[in-house]
């Protein structure tokens, strides 16, 4: 069935953001759950014709980046500068294909989140209150929440964070911690006062609640943004006391944005920066007709859906057309753990398997909603060597061994059953269309394969490696109609696997395949190149070694 869904209207232009990844750390199985969906959904946006600019960057700001950098020796910007390489290799290798991946390190987004701030302080929605925080009186700094551990005022467990329990799971402020310790520099922190700088969130709560309700998230999230509401909205302290890595806020001695500020202001900041090398102003951009699409996962859904909104509300940018939401990933449906060793990196990963494999099998798994996806390591090597190497690649390998060995490597005309197999393969295109779209990649890696099978029995039925013997044109009919049905299916696949797809076109000998070439079938006379080998099946063996591998961190 295909649903009628405003997306569909082609061609468009479309601007999407996936969360930027904190500049102290490496990219991680966890964070390519994000990557990998919102690459497949950009890709797939281009195939079919939209202008589709996809912006990243790194999250540069905050304590834990600073301190990160002395721990190592190094300034602030030396440990950015050397995890942004770092970020953006892992990221190539895995065919996150960004169009611009920059940082919020950088002048444009001072200068945003200098005028996001100072419009909010115009429209009355920043005030200024003195608070009480922890202060480490050696290290000379207040400590934010999870840089302090102590006894939990709630169930007296100790070694608890400063704003919540792991035992019982109460939230408490820091001060309610019993022998609180500074995790900074191990003394006992003194309280301290200090003024804060507020944005008045409450002020915002029907706006809010009229964005949230307007198509721009899926409905089962409104019960969670119903709890917030519920609960009442809380004024969000946007200032941070020195030492701080990050911009000063204007008008100020000695206080700097929260990261939390500035982060988002980066997506903008960053489509300004690739519009600078593309001509195009940040008002066509980010407030023209762009549809904006930002991709998340379920932990900061209270920054993008309350923060972010009354934000570019206040300052009159445009707000996002769509915040799609994921769940996390699970291994062996457990959460990701240093201890068990399936804290899997991204390089860990790449040092032994196909990232193609994993685009796969994520592609598989994902869905529109927030529910986690659980990467099972044995689950992985079944259902990839069954439907990317058995179903798909098999249908070049098989078939290539007779047409371009037996056959002159000349694609025949195919008869009436070979013609039915591929209209077929092609009547699910708007499907395959509005599943994509939609975000439902696992419903739409079941309807190819399906086709991939219709492929793979079509080609057993007619047996052409015994055709061949007696009637060599039958065979070459055979080939080409399953040659022509593998076009179709790469196509289809191609943007959850772009490599193998080049593989594909290069053995087809044909132009990159587009949305739009589903409406061309291989003609008649048409020749094909020698078979490369596309990819190797995976082994259990070989998987296990991405857990309990040397290189985690
Ligand atoms: O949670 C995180 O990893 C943040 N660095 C995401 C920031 S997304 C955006 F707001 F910048
Ligand atoms: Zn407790």
């Amino acid at each position: 069935m295909v649903k009628s869904d405003p997306l569909m209207t082609s061609p468009k232009k479309v601007l999407v953001t996936s969360a930027l990844p904190y500049a102290n750390g490496q990219i991680h199985l966890g964070h390519l759950v994000e990557y990998i969906q919102t690459d497949i959904f950009v890709r797939f946006q281009k195939l079919i014709g939209n202008t589709c600019v996809y912006i990243c960057a790194d999250d540069t700001h905050g304590t834990p980046i600073m301190l990160s950098a002395k721990a190592r020796g190094i300034t602030p910007e030396e440990l950015i500068t050397q995890i942004h390489q770092e970020h953006i290799d892992d990221f190539k290798a895995f065919g996150i294909e960004f169009s611009h991946y920059g940082s919020t390190n950088i002048d444009e987004n001072r200068v945003l989140s200098e005028l996001i701030y100072t419009r909010a302080k115009d429209a009355g929605a920043i005030y200024a209150k003195e608070i009480e925080q922890l202060y480490d009186p050696e290290a000379n700094m207040f400590l934010p929440d999870r840089f302090v551990k102590g006894t939990c005022p709630t169930c007296k467990a100790v070694d608890q964070y400063g704003d919540s329990c792991e035992k019982c799971g109460s939230t408490y402020s820091p001060k309610d911690l019993i022998n609180p310790v500074s995790a900074v520099s191990g003394q006992t922190p003194i309280i301290k006062p200090s003024e804060h700088y507020f944005f008045k969130l409450s002020d915002f709560e029907s706006f809010l609640k009229d964005f949230i309700t307007n198509g721009k998230l899926k409905p089962e999230l409104k019960n969670k943004l119903r709890e917030w509401f519920d609960a009442g909205l809380k004024d969000w302290d946007i200032s941070r006391d020195a030492p701080y890595f990050g911009f000063k806020i204007p008008g100020t001695q000695d206080k700097y944005f929260y990261v939390w500020l500035d982060a988002p202001v980066g997506y903008i900041a960053n489509a300004q920066a690739w519009g600078k090398q593309n001509n195009i102003t940040i008002d066509e951009l980010w407030n023209g007709d762009y549809e904006i699409h930002h991709f998340i996962g379920k932990d900061i859904l209270y920054f993008h859906a309350l923060f972010w909104p009354a934000m570019l509300k206040v300052s009159q940018f445009k707000l996002p057309d769509y915040i799609h939401v994921h769940g996390f990933l699970t291994i062996n449906g457990e959460k990701m753990s240093k201890s068990r060793g399936t804290f899997i990196t991204a390089k860990a990963y790449l040092e032994h398997l196909n990232p193609e494999f994993l685009r796969y099998y994520y592609a598989a798994k994902l869905s529109d909603t927030v529910e986690d996806v659980d990467l099972n390591l044995t689950d992985f090597v079944n259902r990839v060597n069954a439907d990317v190497v058995n179903k798909l690649i098999n249908i070049g390998s098989r078939l290539a061994s007779i047409l371009v060995k037996k056959c002159d490597a000349t694609i025949a005309t195919l008869t009436p059953e070979g013609e039915a197999l591929i209209s077929n393969i092609k009547a699910q295109s708007d499907t395959i269309k509005s599943l994509y779209t939609s975000l439902e990649t696992h419903k739409a890696m079941r309807v190819i394969m399906e086709l991939a099978d219709q492929t793979n029995q079509f080609i057993d039925t007619k047996a052409p490696w015994d055709q061949v013997k007696t009637d060599p044109l039958a065979a070459a009919q055979t080939a080409s109609a399953g040659l022509t049905a593998l076009k179709h299916l790469t196509t289809y696949l191609k943007p959850v696997i772009p490599n193998i797809a080049q593989g594909v076109e290069t053995f087809l000998n044909i132009q990159p395949l587009t949305w739009d070439s589903l409406q061309s079938d291989l003609v008649a006379g048409h020749k094909v190149n020698a078979y490369q080998h596309l990819a190797t099946r995976l082994d259990l063996d070989v998987v296990k070694k991405i857990a309990f591998c040397e290189t985690i961190h």
